[in-house]
């Protein structure tokens, strides 16, 4: 049985070496000082060079937001909290200009343009002579996945009515474990959700052979996720790429892929760019990904781009003629801010790709770290793939299998044992008072009997942070089995009484 007070200091050490090799007890954890120096920065000795003025400030000023704590609070989130000084002043130049109204901001359009060219190539969309990607800027990528999703049935709508077909009943094939913007879109526009059920064999994504099983003629499409928003596994777009070229083979039935990249899009690429799940993939007609996620912007932007014109169905666009000129739009909204969008190109100009790979490294460093303490102490168990070893295929640097920097983990066994009022739930109330703000969720349909607790592993947390998270993940287990039955998930801490019971269907997701 599991009693013992474990050692936080030597379950991090430990951990360290694992994951690095090496103890960094005696260097500056930095955060977003990293973006302005890479040397390491010595804590208890002089430095042999001095650092510029900016670095020296951020590093003194990051470990003293730790006195308050409200930054870890914010931590555990995907959106971007901070952004730098620079850009925050070129987003107030901005805030006057209407996206919607592009012919009076010739410039900024501009800008729109360049961004869609950069991420397009980041993405391989195909390039040559009648061939050009297409997309837009939008709320986040909720909207991008809506609009992806409209594209497909608009698309295979035309298709059907061209062979004479009914197109009254269109379903579109995804795992139980996408993002409610999948729901949405499935409600919204009225097309039937195929749900693909997961398991812990399939890593908690949709298995390929299994999305297939659902397709018929009436499929407009498979979403396949890249990045989990509960587990942060990929899903497997290359498997899924071939098994729908076998079926469009044997059957003729001839099905794209959607990717949501929310997160993936701007960690795929830096991290694993080996990885095959974008344009490269010929299947693949739409990529939408949250600019306000490691895209590294303030929350309201996000991005879709279709790998051409062909896939993305001419009436679906409006021209516009009253603002001036000729403008063309394919949004959901209308009038919106641009200033977000220009912090988006102020990022990739500033930090180019070498800076998302560094920021984009240092978060799954961060993220190995953080799961290696956890499982060092032998409460947690981590479901996320950041501790797998490639044993064949791509890899990251480090030679892992590539995810997202997250880490989804829940109670072992072990350290349940004859503790079995203990839930994820209650520690993550108890976390919450040290400052941390862990979401705990129930694993999908057909899994849901595991509970888990995720931590979203961004630039803000640090190796200091880290350290503190393994230590108060510690006391939290350790204190509620002290408390044992006094908390009870769902209601404050000191009262009794059982949580809501809850039906458990469809998705995560869940219906009113
Ligand atoms: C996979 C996935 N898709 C879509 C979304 C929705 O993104 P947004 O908040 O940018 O609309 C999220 C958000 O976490 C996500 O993880």
């Amino acid at each position: 049985m599991l009693q013992e007070h474990i050692d936080p200091e030597e379950v991090i050490s430990e951990a360290q070496k694992s994951v690095f090799g090496r103890s960094h007890a005696h260097i500056h954890a930095t955060a977003f000082a990293a973006r302005y120096s890479t040397q390491d920065v010595p804590k208890f000795t002089l430095p042999e060079d001095g650092e510029q003025p900016v670095v020296a400030y951020r590093i003194v000023h990051d470990e003293l937001e730790m006195d308050g704590r409200p930054i870890a609070v914010r931590g555990q989130v995907f959106l971007t909290t901070w952004m730098e000084p620079e850009c925050e002043k070129l987003i107030k130049e901005c805030l006057p200009k209407n996206f919607a109204d592009m012919e009076e901001y010739p410039s900024t359009r501009v800008i729109h343009e360049r961004c869609i060219s950069i991420l397009a190539d980041l993405w391989h969309a195909p390039k040559g002579k009648g061939t050009c990607a297409i997309g837009t800027a939008v709320v986040g990528s909720s909207e991008g996945v809506l609009l992806a999703g409209l594209a497909m049935k608009w698309h295979w709508r035309n298709r059907m009515r061209a062979a004479g077909k009914d197109t009254s009943n269109p379903n579109i094939v995804f795992g139980h474990n996408v993002q409610v913007a999948e729901e949405k879109f499935a409600r919204y526009f009225d097309v039937e959700p195929r749900r693909v059920p997961v398991s812990a064999e399939s890593r908690y994504c949709m298995d390929p052979d299994a999305a297939v099983s659902l397709i018929d003629e009436n499929t407009i499409g498979v979403i396949a996720i890249l990045g989990s928003t509960y587990t942060g596994h990929y899903e497997a777009v290359e498997v899924l790429s071939k098994r729908l070229d076998e079926l469009h083979k044997n059957t003729g039935i001839d099905v794209p892929i959607h990717v949501d990249a929310a997160s993936g899009g701007f960690i795929a690429p830096f991290v694993t760019p080996n990885l095959r799940w974008d344009f490269k993939l010929p299947r693949v007609v739409s990529i939408n990904a949250s600019g306000h996620k490691f895209g590294l912007v303030y929350p309201g932007l996000g991005w879709v781009i279709w790998r051409n014109k062909e896939v993305l169905p001419s009436d679906l666009i409006f021209e516009l003629h009253y603002l001036g000129g000729k403008d063309y739009t394919f949004t959901l909204n209308f009038s919106r801010a641009s200033a977000l969008m220009v912090a988006q190109y102020y990022n990739f100009l500033r930090l180019g790709r070498s800076g998302y790979t560094n920021i984009g490294r240092s978060c799954m460093d961060n993220a190995r770290l953080l799961a290696s303490a956890l499982e060092h102490t032998k409460y947690f168990r981590v479901v996320s793939d950041t501790l797998t070893r490639a044993k064949s295929g791509v890899c990251d640097m480090a030679g892992y299998v590539p995810c997202l920097p997250l880490v989804a983990f829940y109670i072992t066994d072990e350290a349940r044992k004859d503790y079995p009022h203990l839930k994820e739930e209650s520690l993550a109330v108890l976390l919450s008072s040290r400052g941390w703000l862990l979401p705990a969720y129930e694993l999908p349909p057909a899994c849901q009997e595991t509970s888990i607790l995720r931590v979203v592993v961004r630039e803000r947390l640090t190796r200091d942070l880290v350290d503190q998270l393994v230590a108060d993940a510690i006391w939290a287990l350790e204190r509620a089995r002290e408390f044992g039955a006094a908390i009870t998930p769902g209601v404050p801490i000191g009262r009794l009484g059982p949580p809501e019971p809850q039906e458990y269907q469809g998705g995560y997701a869940r219906p009113c």
